[in-house]
């Protein structure tokens, strides 16, 4: 009974994603189309308390498995309290991360197979994905320089940088399977010039 429009952001850490989410909502909310913005691991109670598990850097003893198990259960509670009904009344949605993330972190980065990674998608996902993708792409070194220097530090964030390697190949290999669904912006040009870029997918997308 789908409506609205389902955007989500992706990328490594310090691509901007969460500036570039929080400009383009901003954009489509002045354009007049009603926005919700939105993220992952978040966007509910539920899945805002299963974040803080997340990314405690206390929590460095968290087996791989229970991590992918604890981003779908985040995820599911997500798209039934705030996903869905948003998009069924009309909205566009815009998520900072979703499932692709699960993809490349998970997936790429720890290793786990895909194929479990896809069926366990499948349960809490049903199968959806947004109709349109952002991957804002970016070295890796430039993008954990980036949240140093903003003191971001959370536990993904202290894996060394060839986990973060394997993650932006994952990205980049999802974005060469899907190049409909997932379109490549480079992060690393000012965030003017990569809000105009976004734009002009989106507008593109809306038509
Ligand atoms: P961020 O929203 O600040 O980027 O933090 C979320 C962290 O969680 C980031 O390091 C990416 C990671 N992550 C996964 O590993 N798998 C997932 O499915 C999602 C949504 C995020």
């Amino acid at each position: 009974m789908k409506k609205g429009i389902f955007i989500s952001l992706e990328g490594i850490e310090g691509t901007g994603k969460s500036t570039q989410a929080k400009l383009l909502s901003e954009y489509l909310l002045k354009k007049g189309y009603k926005t919700v913005l939105t993220q992952e691991p978040g966007g509910t109670l539920i899945s805002s308390q299963i974040r803080k598990v997340l990314l405690s850097t206390k929590h460095h003893r968290m087996d791989y498995m229970a991590e992918l198990l604890l981003y779908n259960a985040a995820r599911i509670q997500h798209i039934k309290e705030k996903i869905l009904p948003a998009l069924n009344s009309g909205k566009v949605v815009i998520t900072d991360r979703f499932s692709d993330s699960t993809i490349a972190y998970q997936g790429y980065g720890r290793g786990i197979s895909l194929k479990l990674i896809d069926a366990l998608d499948r349960i809490a996902t049903s199968g959806m994905r947004p109709d349109l993708t952002i991957l804002l792409d970016l070295d890796v070194e430039t993008g954990l320089r980036r949240n140093k220097r903003i003191n971001k530090r959370d536990r993904l964030e202290l894996e060394d940088v060839e986990f973060h390697k394997k993650v932006r190949e994952g990205f980049l290999e999802l974005a060469a399977m899907e190049p409909e669904r997932i379109k490549l912006v480079k992060a690393s040009k000012g965030i003017d010039e990569v809000h105009r870029e976004i734009v002009k997918i989106v507008e593109k997308g809306l038509k």
